[in-house]
């Protein structure tokens, strides 16, 4: 079969155009697309799909124009069983509310108050790892992101279900996996035996869920009626819109099912990915370690500490450049209007490139290599606007972004002070683009330790 390019780039492959493509190795056909130009028209099917490819194009979408588009709507239907009308997936006015209502769970001053249960749960992990031991360190970085999570939003009462929650949550975000990156997902109605088993993945995620709503509505878990706790589940159960409402326990479901769902695996990957990279550069992690030595000197860190290891944070930017967790996003345009100088029409899909944006060359010179002293302020202020996209951009950037970065710097100051992580020699590593990005074989580790505890 012969590929011609079509006056406007679009590729006649077969009648499903760019979608087969697309769906076998997304990687590589956006890592391309740049190349092709800022904005490349595809054809999935019968519709037509950009790609959006500059940082220009991405911002006229994310930021600027923003107004114009919506979450596309394949994405909601596939998270809608999962994620209801969450935040990620919520549009319009409803969204505003909701982002309003959810924005004072994450306050600096409010994610502050996590960093000394972070400290814990990355001390709880290193105190499993011995010296000369093999681990899957996917595995402790969820148990880690999923412990800061649970305990964030839901203070100690997940402490009991703590097991199942994790097992379940795991098996529905599969499930969403699987139906994200397949060209046709089985509708829901079908009665198949994997629809079945993600029907009812959900059904006992909601159980545990509505149990803990209702707990602690009901002041059990707390002694008083809802009191605020610290957690964000007290924020939801709190909060009050301007007309003075607060939100129903199908809302407050949502919302934590969706922080749940991107609050976890999104940083679990991101310090999977940094472990990695660390392990193959020992130069960078030569300086790491001397970082955490000069700033800490073997003490367990505290939050005040985070602002002084700035190489680290280069470490976890890079890292975030060269694997994003969240390597690619879509949008749908609500209404007619221009992207790039071209029409798009309502209805029409773009696709954020996330992934080629950040292997540019000409934006990072030397794309595929790990250098995280590219990350200087100057380095920062010098990149167009979303060009470094890792939260995404504009008024649907990540909610948890500072949650995120201050969980990642915590783990690596914590664990990186008593240990060296090499990737088990052998051991296959390639990207793959699962929702988050994730290692395909997973990551196995060898542990050494460096210093037996922390002062
Ligand atoms: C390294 C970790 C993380 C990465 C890479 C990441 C990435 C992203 C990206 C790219 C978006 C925007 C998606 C879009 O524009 O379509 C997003 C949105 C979101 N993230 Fe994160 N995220 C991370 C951690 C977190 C954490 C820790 C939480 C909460 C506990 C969280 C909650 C959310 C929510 C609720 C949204 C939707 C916001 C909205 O549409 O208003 N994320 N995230």
């Amino acid at each position: 079969m012969t590929a011609s390019i079509a006056r406007d780039g679009t590729r006649t492959l077969s009648p499903a155009g760019h979608m087969r493509r697309f769906f076998d190795s997304p990687l590589e056909m956006l890592a391309e697309s740049p190349s092709q130009g800022d904005l490349v028209r595809w054809r999935f099917g019968p519709f037509r799909v950009f790609a959006a490819n500059s940082p220009e194009v991405i911002h006229d979408v994310l930021v600027t124009n923003a107004a114009s588009y919506y979450k596309s709507s394949s994405t909601k239907a596939v998270m809608a069983p999962l994620l209801g009308n969450g935040l990620f997936v919520n549009d319009g006015d409803s969204w505003r509310t909701q982002r309003k209502l959810v924005s004072p769970a994450f306050h600096h001053k409010r994610i502050a108050a996590y960093a000394d249960l972070m400290v814990d749960y990355a001390q709880s992990v290193g105190k499993t790892w011995q010296d000369g031991a093999e681990i899957d360190l996917e595995q402790f970085m969820t148990d880690y992101t999923i412990h800061v999570v649970s305990k964030s939003l839901f203070d100690a009462e997940v402490s009991g279900q703590e097991t199942e929650l994790r097992e379940v949550i795991e098996q529905v975000l599969r499930s969403v996996d699987e139906r994200l990156m397949t060209l046709f997902p089985t509708p829901m109605w079908v009665p198949s035996a994997k629809i079945r088993r993600y029907k009812a993945a959900i059904a006992r995620l909601d159980e545990l869920i509505y149990q803990i709503i209702a707990d602690r509505r009901a002041g059990k878990t707390s002694g008083q009626n809802i009191t605020d706790k610290g957690d964000a589940l007290s924020m939801l159960l709190l909060s009050q819109d301007e007309q003075g409402s607060g939100m129903t326990d199908k809302q407050v479901r949502d919302e934590v099912m969706t922080l749940f769902g991107a609050g976890h695996e999104t940083t679990s990957r991101a310090l999977t990915w940094t472990w990695y990279l660390l392990s193959q550069n020992p130069e960078v992690e030569q300086r790491f370690h001397d970082e955490l030595q000069a700033v800490l000197g073997g003490r367990t860190p505290t939050l005040e500490d985070l602002a002084q290891l700035t190489y680290t944070e280069q470490i976890v930017k890079e890292s975030m450049r060269l694997y994003p967790p969240a390597w690619v996003t879509t949008r749908q345009a609500h209404q007619d209007t221009t992207l790039g100088g071209e029409p798009v029409k309502k209805n029409n899909v773009v696709i954020i490139n996330i992934w080629g944006v950040h292997h540019n060359p000409n934006l990072y010179p030397d794309p595929w290599a790990f250098k995280p002293e590219r990350f200087t302020p100057e380095f920062e202020k010098s990149l167009p606007k979303s060009a470094y996209l890792p939260f995404g951009n504009g008024p649907r950037v990540c909610i948890g972004n500072a949650f995120a970065m201050m969980e990642a710097k915590i783990a690596l100051a914590v664990l990186g002070q008593r240990f060296k992580l090499s990737l088990k020699p052998g051991h296959p590593v390639e990207p793959q683009d699962m929702f988050t990005l994730r290692p395909k074989y997973g990551m196995q580790m060898h542990v050494t330790v460096r210093q037996p505890e922390l002062a």
